[in-house]
């Protein structure tokens, strides 16, 4: 429809707005002249049907269930790649030839260390301290490290946090981990992959070697692979929206920390695996979902549902089967939490509210269960989360510096406050 415009009739004035079409999807009505040529402004809290900019990075078709990255479907990219090839992808629009893929790894593995005055700030948290917290605090804190690579107009400034932000995010979140059970740090080391890496920093002790399983290790990678990255999500809109302001990428992906700890939104993998202990057994299923479709209780399935998707959420679908490849690796056969999840969707699949409003599990219904087979505590699933979302955030916060449309973004109000009144002295109060 590019090209074409749409006619808006408001307080008895009619203007033509110009649209847009896309590759694929919906196309955008172009509103930037409203206000100025009608004195109105449109009205979208939860923005559903709002685009804030175009991108190339990632497509969701919610009604189909459909995740592309740069064009290629999810599926393909958590069966075929590793996380750092879907880095690379994200970043830079293209799969890396095995020689751009080589260089790749190299840098980011030779980023992995952190500042050792960065072990100083873990220092001032308590030990019970929610490892999300920490992580709020020592990312942002990262600016105050790297002041080489703060100038946002610098390409070659803008790639260097990028991949400091990608190769450092798991040391900080192992050290969080460590912090919380009062274990020393692990420094990371350079002949392991990014996600045997991780693991070992996590589950190392000083006192035996440690060796990462692959089969686990390459779950682990598959499901930074799977949370890499969503389009416009609540995280990746406060990330966009901090770096519009001209802030440094390292403030900007803390900000992006600090929304997706929401359980509404990256919290809700912490939400579900708590939401199934609670139910704790097959027979108190109904129990909850008559409570979700209650509307005067405030509980929700946790994991269910989704703004975009009205369908299967297609990382779910991979986050289950990775789930069961790493119960079996495990030889956890019988998983009470499991069998609560699969008959709780199987429930829910087939009752009318759930059929009704499209709810589906997505991709924080089986993660919970997956993280607590690894090792790794509830506090910590968020902080897994966040690391696998920092190349998303990290390659929008780019896309959005190098738009040229982008600008401070600072959205109007429909005021339904007093009038203006006068002030009226305490004494006549
Ligand atoms: C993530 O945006 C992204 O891309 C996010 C994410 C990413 O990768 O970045 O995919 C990651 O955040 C996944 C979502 C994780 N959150 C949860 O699992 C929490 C539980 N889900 C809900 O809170 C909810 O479904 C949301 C927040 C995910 C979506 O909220 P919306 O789009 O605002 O939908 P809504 O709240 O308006 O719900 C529509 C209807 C409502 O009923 P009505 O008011 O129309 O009668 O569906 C109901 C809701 O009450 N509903 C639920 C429900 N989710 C929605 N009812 C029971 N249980 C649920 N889980």
């Amino acid at each position: 429809m590019t090209g074409t415009s749409a006619g808006v009739s408001v307080g008895g004035k009619t203007v033509d707005l110009p649209t847009r079409s896309g590759t694929i999807g919906p196309d955008v009505i172009d509103i930037g002249t409203l206000y100025k040529n009608t004195g109105t402004f449109t009205y979208d809290p939860g923005f559903t049907s709002t685009a804030s900019c175009e991108s190339k990075i990632t497509y969701i078709d919610g009604d189909e269930g459909v995740l592309l990255h740069r064009g290629y479907p999810i599926e393909q990219l958590a069966e075929h790649g590793d996380f750092l090839e879907a880095c690379y992808l994200l970043l830079y629009g293209e799969l890396p030839t095995k020689t751009q893929k080589d260089d790749f790894d190299y840098r980011v593995t030779h980023h992995t260390m952190v500042h050792e005055q960065m072990s100083r700030f873990f220092t001032g948290f308590r030990r019970d301290a929610h490892p999300m917290a920490v992580m709020c605090g020592c990312v942002g804190a990262l600016s105050a490290f790297y002041h080489d690579s703060t100038d946002i107009t610098d390409p070659h400034q803008r790639m260097v946090a990028s991949l400091r932000m990608i190769a450092k995010m798991p040391t900080i979140a192992a050290m969080a981990y460590k912090y919380h059970i009062g274990q020393p740090f692990v420094y990371p080391k350079n002949d392991l992959d990014y996600a045997s890496n991780f693991l070992r920093m996590c589950f190392a002790v000083p006192c035996e070697e440690y060796v990462a399983n692959p089969v686990l290790a390459r779950a682990m990678d598959r499901i930074f692979i799977l949370h890499a990255d969503h389009e416009q999500n609540a995280s990746t809109s406060t990330v966009r929206l901090a770096g519009s302001s001209g802030a440094n990428p390292f403030a900007c992906i803390a900000a992006g920390i600090a929304c997706l700890w929401g359980p509404a939104h990256g919290g809700a993998n912490e939400a579900a695996l708590n939401m199934l202990a609670e139910i704790g057994s097959v027979d108190r299923i109904p129990e909850y979902v008559a409570r979700a479709k209650d509307k005067n209780d405030p509980f929700r399935l946790m994991g269910f549902g989704h703004r975009v998707y009205k369908n299967y959420d297609p990382r779910a679908r991979i986050m289950q089967k990775t789930t069961h490849e790493v119960l079996n690796e495990l030889g956890i056969k019988d998983d009470p939490m499991l069998e609560v999840a699969m008959e709780l969707e199987r429930i829910a699949l087939t009752d009318e509210y759930f059929i009704e409003k499209k709810l589906y599990p997505n991709i924080d219904f089986y993660s919970g269960i997956t993280l607590k087979a690894l090792g790794f505590p509830t506090t910590m699933f968020t902080v897994l989360f966040a690391l696998a979302r920092t190349v998303g955030w990290i390659a929008q916060w780019n896309e959005m510096i190098e738009d040229p449309e982008q600008r401070i973004g600072r959205p109007r109000q429909l005021y339904i406050g007093e009038p203006k009144r006068d002030y009226v002295p305490v004494s006549k109060r």
